[in-house]
């Protein structure tokens, strides 16, 4: 069993080197990608403040599929291009939303969200999926969170 670390008063960049060594020491030696994203995902909702979501989605045949998550029930299919998951996907950037009414064509799968963070999952060159999470604060992810976040994701395939 994994017993989560207490993030309760941590800096952004404690928190995230907290976290990102929590997360190499939950898929160390795991090779099933499917099953290292659902720990993954329950890691990061239970230890990021103010989060309603957090979770993947998957190219399957050429669209994104919902896969792991934690939070409410959520759009199975986003295609490329489409909404900020989508659009981080196409584009292979990281993507902050400060405030997601603002962005044009923005998916509402919980009208909880406020803003959002959708982080590239690449290797190798070739794109699998997107990490997005999600909160009810406006702008509740800055530099800090992009920076930390995607060291997380490189951890998680094995990049970092
Ligand atoms: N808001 C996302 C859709 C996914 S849910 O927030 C979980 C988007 O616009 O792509």
């Amino acid at each position: 069993m994994h017993e989560l670390k207490s993030t309760t008063g941590l800096a952004k960049p404690e928190l995230y080197s907290q976290l990102v060594s929590e997360l190499r020491s939950l898929i160390e030696g795991e090779p099933d990608f499917i099953a290292n994203l659902a720990n993954a995902s329950a890691l990061l909702f239970h230890s990021l403040p103010d989060l309603n979501w957090a979770g993947f989605y998957l190219l399957r045949d050429g669209e994104l599929v919902v896969g792991p998550f934690q939070g409410k029930p959520a759009c199975v299919r986003i295609a490329m291009g489409k909404g900020v998951c989508g659009t981080s996907a196409a584009t292979r950037t990281t993507l902050v939303v400060p405030d997601v009414n603002e962005f044009a064509g923005h998916i509402a799968c919980d009208s909880a969200s406020n803003s959002e963070i959708v982080v590239p999952l690449i290797r190798g060159g070739e794109l699998l999926g997107v990490m997005d999470i999600d909160s009810p604060k406006l702008n509740r992810f800055d530099v800090e969170d992009q920076a930390g976040l995607e060291k997380f994701a490189s951890i998680l395939l094995g990049n970092g």
